[in-house]
């Protein structure tokens, strides 16, 4: 499948990375034709890889990852345009930390709404399902990194059939199916995006990002 990855940073090359390696073909967007880091990446993987703009990024994906930074995430898409987004499946992998004070940062929006939800009114044509914000990019594509996998993920989006493509696009990366919690609808982010506090200090203490949560109950 044509997947196109908005953003060129640590978790947009780390998911084209694997998406590749299980046989996907990859765009990665950026708001510069020729960004350094993406034409370093597309040079290690000449077949199945090339970049660009947003929004030939958009335009090439039947897919797309929102892998943008939060607080300039509605920007970015703009740039790649609404009409490129629209009836597609919007993964939005984004948190909308603000590091305008420095560390640690504060949430941009939060308890009401969301990045999100943000997002999905502003482009109310796509399907946005909000999925693997919670962790670390090296955990997003391996999930047996700990514990075997034994430990959860969560969906939480409008659209029942972006939200099954999403989780088989999880399976493929190796997550098991009972460990894809769908939360619910779009509003069910804001909970996502609050964990991110929690993740920060956590990640603080443990001094590595290879952690995740795991729901237990009877
Ligand atoms: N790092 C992690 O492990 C992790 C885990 C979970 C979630 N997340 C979230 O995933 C997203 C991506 O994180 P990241 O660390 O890979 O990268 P990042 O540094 O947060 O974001 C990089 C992307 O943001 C774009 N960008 C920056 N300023 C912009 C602006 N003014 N207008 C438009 N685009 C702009 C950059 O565009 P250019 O390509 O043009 O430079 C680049 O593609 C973030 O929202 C982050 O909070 C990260």
């Amino acid at each position: 499948m044509n997947i196109g990855i908005l953003g060129t940073g640590s978790v947009g090359l780390t998911l084209a990375d694997k998406l590749i390696s299980i046989g996907h073909v990859v765009f990665i967007g950026s708001r510069s034709k020729t960004h350094p880091k993406a034409i370093e990446f597309i040079e290690k993987h000449p077949l199945n890889c090339q970049t660009g703009t947003f929004e030939e990024c958009a335009k090439f994906g039947a897919i797309l990852f929102n892998c943008i930074a939060g607080m300039v995430s509605i920007e970015a898409l703009k740039l790649a345009g609404a009409e490129n987004l629209a009836n597609k499946v919007l993964v939005d992998v984004s948190n909308p930390l603000d590091f305008s004070n420095g560390m640690p940062p504060s949430l941009s929006v939060v308890n009401t709404t969301s990045m999100a939800e943000t997002i999905q009114s502003n482009f109310p044509e796509t399907h946005v399902v909000k999925a693997l914000n919670t962790m670390w990019a090296g955990l997003m594509v391996n999930p047996n990194l700990v514990e075997g996998g034994d430990h959860d993920t969560f969906l939480a989006g409008n659209n029942e059939e972006a939200k099954e493509t999403v989780k088989g696009i999880l399976e493929s990366f190796g997550w098991i199916s009972k460990h894809i919690l769908d939360l619910g609808d779009i509003t069910k982010a804001r909970g996502l995006e609050m964990y991110l506090p929690l993740w920060l200090s956590i990640y603080g203490a443990n001094k590595t990002g290879a952690f995740n949560i795991k729901i237990v109950g009877v």
